[in-house]
């Protein structure tokens, strides 16, 4: 791994201090408050990020950089507040929210467009099967929902063939 510099989680950490994104996470659970549904909270952030580490170590040879990993899942739905408020998908909002928080936390201006774009993409099943950052953030937030063992299944609006019936990771 590109990060043996011992400086790999530094600045996934500092976004969360980030007071910014703190705010927004507030947003979301406010917004959450009374939700049956999977939430958009701290556990699926992180579940997010350790089932994308699992996958990046299983799948790449040289594998991505994990503050690159947690960058993008920490902030993969950040903007979800939004879709709340207006509508807008958040998939899109996030990846506005998101360079703004990631600049302040030190990424470089090319690490912020390549997370900004998996993060845009985190719902588009066209790149789902990529070993790079975005096919592993896409495939790692699908699986990080146990559908299988969800009391709310039935009434979920998920369509049968996306929800995980099975284990896989
Ligand atoms: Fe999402
Ligand atoms: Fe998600």
């Amino acid at each position: 791994m590109s990060d043996s510099d011992g400086k790999s989680m530094k600045r996934a950490r500092k976004i969360l201090e980030h007071p910014v994104y703190q705010k927004y996470a507030k947003k979301i659970a406010h917004h959450e408050k009374s939700r049956k549904f999977c939430g958009h909270d701290m556990t699926h952030f992180l579940n997010v990020a350790r089932i994308a580490m699992l996958l990046n170590l299983e799948e790449n040879a040289e594998p991505i950089r994990k503050d690159w990993i947690y960058g993008a899942a920490l902030l993969h739905d950040i903007g979800r507040f939004v879709q709340y408020e207006d509508g807008t998908d958040h998939a899109l909002a996030s990846a506005k929210l998101a360079p703004g928080i990631l600049k302040d936390c030190g990424y470089s201006e090319e690490e912020i467009k390549m997370i900004s774009e998996a993060i845009a993409n985190h719902r588009n099943k066209d790149i789902k099967d990529g070993s790079d950052l975005k096919g592993i953030l896409y495939r790692a937030d699908k699986a990080s929902r146990p559908c299988y063992g969800c009391q709310m299944q039935s009434a979920c609006n998920w369509k049968k063939k996306k929800k995980n019936m099975k284990l896989e990771i």
